[in-house]
């Protein structure tokens, strides 16, 4: 296996991720985010990727400042991302470090301008995981009670830049994997192709 397959495969991820930022229905839109909480269990979520900078290996994610995620990514920025493409069957698994952006800075206030009304709103209920009165079915959801400003302050944008990719696709008998490290500036340092 020579190292063109290699560069090949490393430049394809990074595509097809950058493809998935802007296509709803693109294989890595939804990826996995894992953080570790405050007592060392991992937790993982869905979550819509909403950036790619592929030269700087980033990858953004919006979320609510109040949920656990944000917590426990403010006290430990370690974090792995993971995403599975069952057409292609490749597993992506990056591991790297989280920026936070809230309210006030520049790439939150960007990030929001451009989000849709109905995406605000998302940001405009309770604070995630409080609990929520039970309603009957015919319940028609209750009109926002905060304004699209309050939304503003509890949006946040999650930077996740990537210090390595473990690459998979599985293949009857052919199974590939491959690992993939970057510098802090994301230069590509190390690339090997490695027993699945
Ligand atoms: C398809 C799908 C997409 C989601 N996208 C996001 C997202 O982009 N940001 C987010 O904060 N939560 C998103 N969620 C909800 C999270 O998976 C999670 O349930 C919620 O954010 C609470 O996570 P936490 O308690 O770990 O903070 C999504 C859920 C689903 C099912």
């Amino acid at each position: 296996m020579s190292d063109l397959f290699l560069t090949q495969i490393e430049q394809s991820a990074w595509t097809q991720l950058s493809e998935s930022s802007r296509d709803p229905q693109a294989a890595f839109r939804y990826l996995t985010l894992c953080s570790v909480d405050g007592k060392s269990r991992p937790q993982a979520r869905t979550v819509v990727l909403r950036e790619v900078d592929t030269d700087a290996r980033l990858l953004e994610f919006h979320t609510d400042i109040r949920s656990p995620k944000w917590q426990e990514l403010t006290a430990n920025p370690n974090a792995s991302v993971l995403g599975y493409c069952p057409v292609t069957r490749i597993q992506l698994r990056l591991q790297g470090e989280v920026e936070l952006f809230g309210h006030g800075t520049e790439l939150a206030n960007s990030a929001w301008d451009a989000l849709s009304y109905w995406t605000r709103t998302t940001y405009m209920g309770g604070p995630p995981g409080d609990e929520k009165a039970l309603g009957t079915p015919e319940d028609v959801p209750a009109p926002n009670s905060v304004s699209e400003a309050e939304g503003q302050k509890v949006f946040g944008v999650v930077r996740f830049k990537a210090q390595s990719l473990d690459w998979f696709q599985l293949k009857q008998q052919d199974n590939k994997r491959a690992l993939f490290d970057y510098a802090p500036s994301g230069a590509l340092t190390e690339r090997c192709l490695i027993n699945p």
